[in-house]
């Protein structure tokens, strides 16, 4: 067990908006256990649908918007039962957003007395799996592997120790989230794009037997799937999504059997190479115990193929609205990390660039 000693009594309060999701969340830990009390979560999705794509001074002033909003639907139990300490997200994520959270954070604060503990995003998104478990659990799940794949990052991450992480290998180009966003796009579908693949790839038996013979061999890369590293490259993908739309007369290309089927080819592309990686670190570092997160990761294929693949490891996967942006990243975040917490203020500031 890791020595490092955590408080048996808590009430967090979370807040996330890193991107284009308000997160405002409570979580109790008593006797060793987590209770989540609230998690809101108001998504821009539908704000930023029409652009394809995150704007950020635009979810800046949607996160202004909703932050009070959310927080005021929890304030009576705030009131009520006071939280003693503040996990605000601080980074990855964009410049704009990151401030609304921490401006909000510091009045809380503020009129609290109490500290706040700057959360990093990538972090909160693996450790949010233990929330389900009694806490000695994520003390004593190492060696793991963890693998985060959201809009902003692929990342392969392997965790030694309790809270000892070294990042295996990243992307060098787009994230798997954002290949899925781009591609969605050049398909004339909406923001965010991850969804919208998957309800489409789930229809590809129905439309099995219908298949014309020039879509039969439709067939994308698997970027560097072969090589001997841990990292990802998915620009290409979405540059060979690209060329093969732009090569189709527009009746095939508008069709639902060629969306259907490009949905399918670019979900599976992007999980083989996930899947190889995940294979080749777990035989190198031989490691049984594997965790997952981010918003990919709310992908039912993706989430069925990996219990399939690894049958013989213990796997952890966030239930499918804990893989998606929300307040109790940073809170989860929070209690791990409460060694680190402040009541300086002045110094809180957001980190968009941070890793592990
Ligand atoms: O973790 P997240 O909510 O935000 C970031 O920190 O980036 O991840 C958002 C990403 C988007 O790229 C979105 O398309 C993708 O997760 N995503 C999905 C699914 N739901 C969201 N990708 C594939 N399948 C899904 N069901
Ligand atoms: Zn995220």
């Amino acid at each position: 067990m890791s020595k490092k000693k955590l408080s048996s009594k808590m009430r967090i309060l979370g807040i996330e908006t890193s991107c284009d999701e308000t997160g405002i969340a409570i979580l109790e830990i008593k006797k060793g256990k987590f209770k989540v009390k609230a998690n809101l979560v108001a998504s821009q999705a539908k704000v930023h649908a029409k652009y394809g794509g995150v704007f950020p001074n635009l979810a800046k002033r949607e996160h202004q918007k909703n932050l009070p909003k959310l927080f005021s639907l929890v304030e009576k139990f705030i009131l009520k039962k006071p939280p003693n300490l503040i996990g605000v997200t601080v980074g990855p994520g964009l410049d704009p957003c990151l401030w609304q959270g921490i401006e909000f954070a510091k009045e809380i604060a503020k009129k609290f007395k109490i500290s706040v503990v700057c959360a990093n995003h990538l972090i909160g998104h693996l450790l949010v799996n233990f929330l389900k478990f009694p806490i000695k659990k994520a003390k004593n799940f190492y060696p793991a592997l963890g693998l985060l794949v959201s809009g902003g990052h692929t990342q392969l991450v392997l965790m030694e120790k309790f809270l000892k992480f070294k990042v295996l290998g990243e992307t060098r180009d787009d994230a798997a989230g954002e290949c899925f966003d781009k591609c969605a796009r050049i398909l004339g579908l909406s923001y965010p794009g991850g969804p919208q693949l998957e309800k489409l790839a789930k229809k590809f038996q129905k439309i099995f037997s219908k298949i014309p013979k020039n879509l039969k061999t439709l067939k994308l890369p698997r970027p560097m799937i072969h090589q001997k590293n841990y990292d990802f490259s998915f620009a290409g993908l979405k540059t060979a999504v690209l060329y093969d739309f732009m090569k189709r007369p527009k009746k095939e290309r508008e069709s639902k059997i060629y969306k259907i089927l490009m949905a399918k080819e670019i979900q599976e592309a992007v999980f083989d190479v996930l899947i190889e990686k995940i294979k080749r670190a777990q035989k190198e570092f031989k490691i049984k115990k594997l965790f997952f997160g981010g918003g990919v990761l709310a992908n039912k294929i993706l989430r069925e193929r990996i219990k399939k693949e690894f049958k013989k490891c213990e796997i952890l996967i966030p239930q499918k609205e804990l893989c998606l942006d929300n307040g109790l990243l940073p809170a989860v975040f929070a209690f791990f990390y409460q060694d680190k917490k402040t009541k300086n203020l002045e110094k809180i500031k957001s980190l968009p660039n941070i890793s592990f």
